[in-house]
């Protein structure tokens, strides 16, 4: 008898949390802010994480995004495993893989939006004129090109977030992680942010959106839900709130 073929493994993770614990320790007091947490997250998923203050949301968004690692488990971003990596490591994965999107946007006050876009292509070692070329052409996907001489100063909020979100975008990295990216926003500007999240997912870009807003929540293809340092299963959440799936 022929064997069955392999089942298909589906499309690549960017993100495979296995087992993955966080200990806070301040003095003698240990805070355990995830209990052995796992989770996938797969190429072009948009996903959203959400849930109450002190939950966890933080915590997880600082070690996705490999500004901090775990205290135990694993942590492959793209098949590499980043769990054990030191500072320096930690520093050339956030380069390589992710694009940050802030509350705050943090952009450079003194320099006009191409200049803040260009800036993750200089540590890139990207020769100029590509730099300047790709972050024009990332302020376009923005709908900003005509503003791109602007400092962060002469913008408003939300055209701040979109330099912001393009920034992120031109290094093509493997995710976008935004940690609250519309909590300073309008609802006009947290609108034009989620469509423009929605159109970079529709073109292949894999979405990480932490946010404690339900309904910003509710517009990601799927939401993961933490709650005292565990993640939700799917359904429970929905079944507690009478909400019908
Ligand atoms: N540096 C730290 N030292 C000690 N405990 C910490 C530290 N950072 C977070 N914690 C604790 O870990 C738990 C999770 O915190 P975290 O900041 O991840 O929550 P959060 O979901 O982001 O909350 P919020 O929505 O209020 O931002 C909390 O109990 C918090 O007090
Ligand atoms: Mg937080």
């Amino acid at each position: 008898m022929a064997l069955s073929p392999e089942p298909d493994p589906g499309p690549p993770a960017v993100i495979e949390l296995i087992d993955v614990k966080k200990t806070y320790r301040s003095g003698t007091l240990e805070v355990e802010a995830l209990h052995r947490v796992s989770m996938r997250i797969d190429e072009n998923e948009f996903v959203a994480i959400t849930g109450p203050s002190g939950s966890g949301k933080s915590t997880l968004m600082h070690i996705l995004g490999c500004l901090d690692v775990p205290t135990e488990g694993t942590y492959l971003l793209s098949g590499h495993d980043v769990s054990a990596f030191d500072e320096e490591q930690l520093a050339d994965v956030r380069n390589l893989f992710i694009g940050f999107v802030f509350q705050q946007f943090n952009l450079l006050a003194y320099m006009s939006a191409w200049r803040n876009v260009e800036l993750p292509l200089i540590y890139h070692g990207v020769h100029p004129a590509e730099r300047r070329e790709r972050a024009f052409a990332a302020l376009e996907k923005v709908d900003l090109g005509d503003r791109a001489h602007h400092k962060p100063g002469e913008l408003s909020g939300g055209q701040q977030q979109r330099v912001a979100l393009a920034r992120a975008l031109v290094t093509e990295p493997a995710m976008i992680l935004a940690d609250e990216p519309t909590g300073n926003l309008d609802s006009a500007s947290t609108a034009d942010i989620l469509d423009l999240f929605h159109e970079l997912n529709e073109e292949g870009r894999t979405i990480v959106l932490i946010t404690h807003e339900r309904d910003i929540a509710a517009r990601a293809q799927r939401v993961i839900q933490v709650e005292d340092g565990n993640l939700v299963p799917a359904g429970v959440e929905l079944l507690a709130t009478g909400v019908r799936p």
